[in-house]
């Protein structure tokens, strides 16, 4: 059964609570929390004074997702909190390897996130040292954005190099996830569908996490 990791990207900001416990309610396996900088991407979201109130809440693991630049300097912050995933993009890390170390020392598990347009050859050197790679189904900066189909084979080549490699790396993917689009992943080898916009406007969210993770 795919891993489900509703974003709160999508989420009320006017009744955090009431949707964090919708979340604890159902049969979501992971919060993703999207940090967005205005550098790295067009947009800001939020930052550390909403994820410490969201960890107060929160009886998931937190799947944090660094769209900024110098997401390095977060590690320590987050494992602090109690974050389980922290997931920087390789677009902005100079030095993964040693990253990937810091988020591992810190006691988190390491996810790389890859922008559509950047190839999975840049992880073939570290494929074996990470928990996850998240490949992006649109650009990363929104949500309610349209899935980029070319990424379904992208994914399938990904599922390639993590087992020719004999890596045990997750594969998230993050943007444009519906029921149509979900099951195309699944098809191709996801282990972890982000969805926001399809969870957190639908009639009843709490029914759509059970029918992707179905899928
Ligand atoms: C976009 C974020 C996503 C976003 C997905 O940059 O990384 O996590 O919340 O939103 P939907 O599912 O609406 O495309
Ligand atoms: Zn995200």
């Amino acid at each position: 059964m795919v891993q489900t990791a509703p974003s709160l990207l999508s989420a009320n900001f006017l009744n955090l609570e009431r949707d964090i416990e919708m979340i604890n309610q159902s049969e979501a396996d992971w919060l993703h929390y999207d940090v967005m900088d205005g550098s790295f991407v067009p947009n800001i979201s939020f930052g550390f004074p909403v994820l410490s109130a969201v960890m107060k809440k929160l009886e998931k693991p937190l799947d944090a997702h660094f769209m900024v630049l110098h997401p390095e300097s977060w590690i320590k912050e987050c494992a602090r909190l109690g974050v389980r995933m922290f997931t920087v993009h390789q677009e902005t890390c100079p030095n993964l390897h040693r990253t990937i170390q810091e988020i591992h020392e810190a006691g988190m598990m390491a996810g790389v996130a890859l922008n559509p347009a950047t190839s999975i050859s840049v992880l073939e050197e570290v494929i074996c040292d990470i928990d996850m790679v998240l490949i992006m189904t649109v650009n990363p900066g929104f949500g309610g954005q349209s899935f980029i189909a070319s990424m379904v084979d992208k994914v399938t080549r990904l599922k390639a190099m993590i087992t020719a490699k004999g890596s045990k790396a997750w594969i998230e993917c993050d943007g444009g996830v519906n029921l149509t689009t979900g099951k195309q992943l699944v098809d191709a080898g996801v282990d972890i569908l982000v969805a926001g916009s399809f969870v957190f406007k639908s009639a009843d969210p709490r029914q759509t996490i059970i029918d992707l993770k179905n899928l």
